[in-house]
């Protein structure tokens, strides 16, 4: 075992040869988005993130499915399963089984299965003082989400937010696999500051972070101004408040967005600065646009996350 239960990671690696380990996740919610195609697709391309957070490349997946079959038409699951098929296409993996039950809420996930070669694997840990932090994906899902849900989203930022959750972390971690990348996450619903936070926990490194240069959903800022700011943010801020220290030039809406919780999001890549603008430069280059240095991994203050 290389990764296991004793030290929270995006996913499980067993080493099966000394050439092969084997990476196992499962991810699995309930809807995000009205439409049941592109949930599918969302819950899919979720799912898969963290089999590309470790470095690996997902080979196959099963379903796991939560319907309420008195309460929902059968055509509503197919398009949800529909929209998971053409998103584990689009990613090379192949559907070899799964599970349904009845349930009182609808939910759609997959167990994932994917390969990566036992040297290569990418942890939360292994930051080095000195690295460049790349970002691939713009924050703001969760606010935007809470928007949606209480109507104030128009159709051009519902669509946009949808696309960006169902876009595969693939293409990054494809270019992030021909550098030396000494560590790896996807953000999720700890937010940046949250999932930060578990990579320099234990380790006597801190971080500080550019504000102005991290990717962010302009839509989002509008939105948190107007206080649609979802539980899971206040309470990731709760939760890593002692960490984290805000320059007084940071306002309160850039925080709340630092702390809200991502649904699909995207990698943060860590690699030493020599070879961060390269990195970057090939990320945009494959398509990646919104990806950005955020910040740096820094020895003093020790464990802290200082945001300028
Ligand atoms: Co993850
Ligand atoms: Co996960
Ligand atoms: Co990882």
């Amino acid at each position: 075992m290389i990764v296991g239960l004793e030290r929270a990671d995006d996913a499980g690696v067993y080493k099966v040869t000394d050439d092969i380990a084997l990476i196992q996740t499962v991810d699995f919610f309930t809807p995000v988005v009205d439409d049941p195609y592109w949930f599918g697709q969302i819950a899919a391309a979720n799912a898969l993130s963290d089999v590309y957070a470790m470095g690996g490349v997902p080979k196959t997946a099963m379903n796991l499915v939560a319907f309420p079959l008195r309460d929902m038409d059968m055509a509503v699951l197919r398009q949800i399963i529909q929209g998971g098929l053409d998103k584990m296409r689009e990613a090379g993996v192949v559907l070899i089984g799964g599970h349904s039950v009845q349930d009182s809420e609808l939910k759609y996930g997959l167990s994932v299965t994917g390969f990566i070669h036992p040297d290569r694997v990418l942890t939360k840990k292994g930051l080095r003082e000195g690295d460049r932090l790349i970002l691939t994906k713009p924050l703001g899902t969760g606010i935007i989400n809470t928007a949606i849900k209480g109507g104030f989203a128009s159709e051009d930022v519902i669509d946009a937010v949808t696309r960006l959750m169902a876009t595969l972390n693939r293409d990054a971690a494809d270019v992030m696999s021909r550098y030396p990348v000494h560590a790896c996450t996807d953000i999720t619903g700890f937010g940046l500051i949250g999932h930060l936070a578990e990579m320099i926990v234990g380790t006597g490194i801190g971080i500080r972070l550019s504000s102005k240069t991290i990717p962010i959903m302009p839509e989002a800022l509008k939105y948190a101004g107007m206080g649609l700011v979802p539980g899971g943010a206040y309470k990731n801020r709760e939760f890593r408040n002692s960490m984290t220290e805000f320059a007084s030039s940071v306002d309160r809406l850039t925080q709340d967005i630092l702390f809200d919780p991502q649904t699909s999001g995207g990698l943060l890549i860590c690699v030493d600065r020599e070879n961060a603008d390269k990195l970057l430069h090939d990320l945009k280059e494959k398509g990646i646009e919104t990806a950005a240095v955020i910040g740096e991994a820094i020895s003093e203050p020790a464990e802290k996350i200082i945001v300028e």
